[in-house]
């Protein structure tokens, strides 16, 4: 098993995802001897997980089943332990589309932070790109050391345990692209305009333009998923009915679900419903260009941020 190639079975060491619902996943370490404990009852990796196939069904000591689930980075992102606040998909998803990447790609980051972004960065830029990722707290930094090593795409990844604004990410001239996602984003862009290729929120915003980067632009990815559900709506009122035949004719070309109720007042459909709650804020996004190539550097501000250097 790696977070950047699928593997048909479960194996001593392999990270994997029990899913007992949509809200309700774990991952854990495969080891043998081992027991994990559900509401379902109790999984033992050596007789149920090792040598089953990824996606199969597992029937647990009390008789439910769950699924075991190859990891994935989008797995990981809803999974993972928080060690800081993290990037979610949707962000996740424009910042990659975004940035260009791709296999191949050399990519700085920093914060590490709980590596969130980190696994879909190495999904995208295996087999053969690479990610320096730049976190100055130290557990934090060592804690996503061991993680990749689990992951098994340490291969893919170099981890500094150093300040960003003051040391940079120690390459020049190789990154394709450069993700920062910490509190003062403005004091690094010296050192990600160094590590890009050749030459070429505010006062980030300033610090951007200082040095020269172009096509520069903020967005906020909010996701809105709308419910399919059915409902009643009130017929309008249309005040009263000249030709009583005609009524009828339309009721019976209206299909099983839409056949007007009781009293013709409400009419009975499915539809999409907007969410009653939704993610709110998780960052803005700038994206700036630098002159003459074809590269990318890529900011997050949360809000407390941006509203700190207003
Ligand atoms: C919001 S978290 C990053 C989350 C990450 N993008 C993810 O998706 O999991 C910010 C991280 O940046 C780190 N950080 C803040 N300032 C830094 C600096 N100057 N140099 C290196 N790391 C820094 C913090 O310790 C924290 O772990």
């Amino acid at each position: 098993m790696s977070f950047v190639e699928y593997s048909e079975i479960i194996q001593e060491g392999d990270v994997i995802i029990i899913f007992l619902g949509h809200e309700s996943m774990m991952p854990i370490k495969v080891q043998s001897g081992a027991q994990t404990q559900t509401r379902y009852g109790v999984i033992r990796h050596s007789s149920d997980l090792i040598g089953q196939r990824f996606g199969s069904k597992v029937t647990c000591s009390k008789g439910g089943w769950v699924y075991v689930l190859h990891p994935t980075p989008e797995l990981w992102t809803v999974n993972l332990p928080h060690r800081t606040q993290i990037l979610y998909t949707t962000d996740i998803a424009n910042i990659t589309l975004l940035l260009d990447l791709k296999p191949g790609s050399v990519v700085c980051e920093s914060g590490t932070g709980s590596g969130s972004l980190s696994h879909s960065i190495l999904r995208t830029i295996a087999p053969t790109g690479h990610l320096h990722t730049v976190e100055f707290h130290a557990q934090r930094a060592e804690k996503a050391v061991q993680e990749f090593k689990e992951h098994k795409v340490s291969h893919l990844v170099t981890v500094r345990n150093q300040d960003v604004c003051k040391d940079g990410f120690n390459i020049t001239g190789i990154a394709d692209a450069v993700f920062l996602d910490i509190p003062s984003p403005w004091e690094a862009i010296t050192h990600a305009k160094s590590a890009m290729k050749r030459k070429g929120e505010i006062r980030t915003l300033d610090s951007l333009l200082d040095h020269g980067f172009e096509e520069i632009c903020t967005l906020e990815v909010l996701l809105r998923v709308h419910d399919v559900r059915t409902v009643t709506l009130p017929l309008p009122d249309f005040g009263p009915e000249e030709d009583s035949a005609d009524s009828s004719q339309v009721a019976s070309d209206l299909s099983q679900d839409e056949v007007p109720n009781t009293g013709n007042t409400s009419v009975i459909c499915r539809t999409a419903t907007p969410p009653r709650e939704m993610a709110g804020h998780t960052g803005y996004l700038t994206f700036a260009t630098k002159p003459q190539v074809d590269l990318f550097i890529i900011l997050s501000l949360t809000l407390s941020r941006l509203l700190s250097v207003l």
